[in-house]
């Protein structure tokens, strides 16, 4: 195996969406940052169309954007990661503007602001209408190419991790070893492992299962987040383009095939996935109203989708568009703390891979990039603290061993492991999987996801267990006592 000596010593980032360019961008030191395609080209953070949340509006500020994120995770989340990443929103914006990023401005030049389901304040700065993700990503790219101490290996993934007595020692990728003492695995999340999700098709949880196999504690796997909206396609596998929340915002209402409302559209999105979920098994088809936005023409304020839209045939200004929910984020992962360390030492994590805390149980809309951005900027700045080894020697005999990702998992884990989940079908994706999880990845994910929603027996944020039977019981348990404090004194 290739020996990629020049780079002995330098933190090796794994992964090129905007967590693993916010982390190459503030380190000080030479680095290398592996990216599958091009930077950002097969990233999740570029498909973002909603925008990065943070308190900046007039009436606002990080207390109540961290009240909404607390709410919204159902009591699962970090409050000390929530308070100190939701603090660090305005500075976010200002930095990322400072960079060049063009976030929309109103005509007297304040921030404009989207409005998302559970946020309490419109809070959502964006760019170039739905292309927010784009417009941050396509600024932080330029920068990174211009940034010499920063070695991007272009085309390259992470294929393990050599661990020696429970340090890191090295990473194995697809061009070559690497001698090193520091990885950032930034390499996005599980998406594309399911039938029917808006990740791209890079999204499998390799990072997330050499990780496991090195050892790294892993946290929350059975939260999966599905975003209500994706575009109905008419295929129920494959890639969905997203209808952005900020739709909904923007007063587009959810109605089924006779006109009729059934839920309410800014509730959290899990709520609203399960209810169009549950009509759409009642037979109905579901839409997504837009066609008269008080904001203005759809077209205007949401060019990304209506291309999407008038793709299959649809034009969001005449006609409602054809809605279903689909695999959207990850809350699970490698389990960190604020800086990004995992427990294994010499490997961080950041971005959707990672799990600091924030999201809970429930990921409040746009905190993934104003997390990823952040945590990006706060591992870099724990590795500067650091004195970066060089390695003495290596022996290439001992890299950790590579894995496959042959098994297709995405129908059973949409159907057993999706947005309604119970015991009989998650242990029935367990027995699928777990003859091959000692060597492939897909199945070696879709058995901690299964696992975890096992045990998990109750239904939580955007876990929704059928069998789950506490609510059930906790109403049974307080009606003896309600009776008894009316009758009782
Ligand atoms: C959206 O625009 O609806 C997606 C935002 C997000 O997932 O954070």
């Amino acid at each position: 195996m290739t020996i990629l000596s020049r780079y002995a010593g330098w933190p090796v980032i794994a992964g090129a969406g905007l967590a693993g360019l916010s982390t190459a961008l503030h380190l000080e030191c030479p680095c290398v940052l592996l990216s599958a395609a091009s930077p950002g080209d097969d990233a999740a953070s570029s498909l973002a169309q909603g925008g990065l949340a943070a308190a900046v509006g007039p009436d606002d500020c990080p207390d109540l954007h961290a009240a909404d994120t607390i709410a919204a995770g159902a009591g699962l989340c970090d409050q000390t990661v929530v308070r100190a990443i939701t603090a660090a929103g305005p500075q976010t914006v200002e930095t990322l503007l400072n960079l060049g990023v063009p976030f929309a401005r109103n005509p007297e030049g304040s921030l404009s602001l989207h409005l998302e389901a559970a946020h309490s304040h419109p809070r959502i700065v964006y760019a170039n209408g739905d292309a927010s993700g784009a417009a941050i990503m396509k600024t932080l790219v330029a920068r990174v190419k211009n940034t010499p101490r920063i070695t991007v290996i272009e085309n390259c993934v992470l294929t393990g991790l050599r661990i020696e007595n429970g340090d890191l020692h090295g990473v194995r990728t697809s061009q070559g070893f690497i001698p090193t003492r520091i990885c950032v695995m930034a390499s996005g999340g599980i998406g594309a492992l399911y039938a029917g999700a808006t990740s791209p098709q890079g999204c499998t949880g390799s990072g997330l299962a050499i990780a496991a196999r090195a050892g790294a504690e892993l946290t929350d796997m059975e939260f999966t987040q599905f975003h209500p909206t994706a575009l109905d396609t008419g295929s129920r596998s494959g890639r969905r383009p997203l209808i952005s929340e900020a739709v909904r915002g923007a007063g587009g209402r959810l109605v089924d095939e006779t006109g009729k409302t059934f839920t309410d559209e800014l509730a959290p999105r899990d709520v609203v996935a399960r209810a169009i979920a549950a009509h759409q098994s009642e037979g109905h088809r579901v839409f997504l109203d837009a066609r008269s936005l008080s904001a203005g023409p759809f077209s205007n304020l949401f060019p990304g989708i209506t291309t999407a839209c008038l793709a299959i045939g649809v034009n969001p200004e005449q006609q409602p568009i054809p809605v279903r929910p689909a695999m959207h984020y990850h809350m699970g992962g490698i389990a960190t703390d604020a800086r990004g360390r995992s427990s294994i030492p010499g490997l961080w994590a950041v971005g959707e891979v990672a799990c600091n805390g924030l999201h809970g149980a429930n990921r409040l809309a746009s905190n993934s990039l104003l997390e990823a951005f952040v945590t990006g900027q706060w591992t870099a700045g724990d590795l500067n603290g650091k004195s970066i080894e060089i390695m003495p020697s290596f022996r290439p005999g001992l890299e950790a061993s590579r894995f496959s990702s042959k098994l297709d998992v995405s129908n059973a884990f949409m159907e057993h492991a999706g947005i309604l989940r119970n015991a009989t079908g998650l242990r029935r994706l367990l027995e699928k999987v777990t003859p091959y999880v000692d060597y492939d990845q897909n199945a070696l994910i879709a058995a901690f996801v299964a696992q975890a929603a096992l045990n998990r027996r109750e239904s939580r944020g955007s876990h929704f267990r059928t069998d789950d039977i506490s609510q059930a019981q906790s109403l049974n348990h307080q009606r003896p006592e309600t009776f008894e404090n009316q009758y009782s004194g």
